[in-house]
């Protein structure tokens, strides 16, 4: 390029396009891309060429994060499967309600969701008309009985907080078939490193990647995956609302992922071995965990989930009240004392205080929680030093 000094400066020769395929994922941090024509440039935009004109709209570093979701989730499916990044785990189910739903619609959900989607249906999209149900997820009678002719989703949870009740799949998946609506499901405490529920008649899958995905606390992220028709619905809704995922962001989540198998293997035989220890202190009343035999959904966890990964949190509930739970978590000298699950460290909330503090004491009752109980997210460490110091704190209650 000739010209004057700063045209110099802004317009330097462009990077070398190596014929090589890297190793490590290239971050394009790049808003826009430049044509060789205009009509090139037209045609894109219409939908008539492929490839890449503006980062909300699509970036490679993103869709290869996202790719690589889908890559592990539809490993068992025989159709193809896609998926589409997102700034957060909220952005993603926020774009699949916006994309299943409409003035007038009806969304049927399991009592135990997550806090901000329960947060989203009831104080933001029931202000454009859009209701939902809460029904027990584990009575598929139940849920059937609560879908009405105007309903358009079912939406689940692979693995609820802090119960770790199981999602009956494939049972949920029928009466989503029957009524002849999508069943979508967040995955996020599960991982496709531990359940893959397209495999068991799921329509679309969401994660919050800051969680398991990502696995290091260190980024947010989200991702939506199913089939290309409905993924090219949620792409539409994810461009025009705008919470897409940042090039430097989807490097980190994809690389996450490469350790993924691994990181899970380890939290969830780590985490059941904390809830078996659990379950003999005396001062313990109970301990939520799927893989000890006696959990309530022990049977679907075998059925549903990959051998010996019957995901990493562990809800354990004291003797005593709040009081109880907020002490047991301040005697942790190991364990740490923050929000959020998925990481490499162990982490503690009392659950009344923290993700559910706006449920009064009946409303814990109802949906199976003691005053006193605190989830663990059980991370990389050595299990014997995270019992030994989960012990400790339970002897001076
Ligand atoms: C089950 C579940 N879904 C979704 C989210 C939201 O994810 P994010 O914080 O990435 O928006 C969370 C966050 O805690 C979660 O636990």
């Amino acid at each position: 390029m000739t010209g004057g000094e700063h045209t110099r400066a802004t317009h330097p020769p462009a990077a070398p396009v190596p014929e090589q395929v890297p190793l490590g994922l290239p971050v394009y941090r790049t808003a826009a891309w430049a044509f060789e024509t205009a009509q090139e440039y037209a045609d894109l935009l219409n939908g008539d060429r492929a490839g890449y004109s503006y980062s909300r709209n699509d970036n490679p570093t993103c869709v290869a994060f996202a790719e690589a979701v889908a890559a592990m989730e539809g490993a068992n499916v025989p159709t193809p499967v896609t998926a589409q990044p997102f700034a957060s785990g909220m952005a993603a189910i926020a774009a699949v309600f916006m994309t299943f739903t409409r003035a007038g619609g009806h969304v049927v959900a399991p009592r135990e969701i997550y806090g901000g989607t329960y947060g989203l249906l009831t104080s933001v999209l029931d202000r454009f008309g859009v209701t939902a149900t809460f029904a027990d997820s584990t009575d598929p009678a139940g849920l059937r009985a609560a879908i009405r002719p105007e309903t358009t989703l079912l939406w689940g949870e692979t693995l609820a907080n802090p119960t770790m009740t199981v999602a009956d799949l494939p049972g949920l998946a029928a009466v989503a078939r029957e009524a002849g609506i999508p069943f979508a499901v967040d995955s996020t405490f599960a991982s496709p490193a531990v359940c893959r529920p397209l495999e068991h008649g799921v329509d679309v899958v969401v994660h919050s990647a800051t969680k398991y995905i990502g696995g290091h606390s260190d980024v947010t992220g989200g991702v939506a995956v199913g089939s290309p028709e409905l993924m090219d619905r949620v792409r539409h809704v994810r461009i025009d609302l705008g919470g897409v995922l940042s090039p430097d962001d989807a490097f980190l989540l994809h690389r996450g992922l490469a350790t993924l198998p691994l990181r899970m293997d380890r939290h969830c035989r780590t985490a059941l071995a904390v809830a078996t220890a659990l379950a003999e202190h005396p001062k313990v009343v109970r301990v939520d965990h799927p893989g000890l035999p006696g959990h309530r959904d022990h049977d679907l966890v075998v059925k549903l989930f990959d051998e010996g990964r019957y995901g990493a949190v562990v809800t354990v509930t004291p003797e005593g009240d709040r009081a109880a739970g907020l002490a047991l978590c301040d005697a942790l000298q190991l364990v740490r004392r923050a929000t959020s699950l998925g990481g490499t460290h162990s982490k503690v909330s009392h659950v009344a205080s923290t993700t559910h503090r706006q449920l009064g004491d009946a409303a814990l009752a109802a949906a199976g929680i003691g005053p006193a109980a605190v989830r663990i997210s059980v991370g990389l460490e050595d299990a014997e030093d995270l019992v030994a110091d989960l012990v400790q704190a339970l002897d001076q209650l």
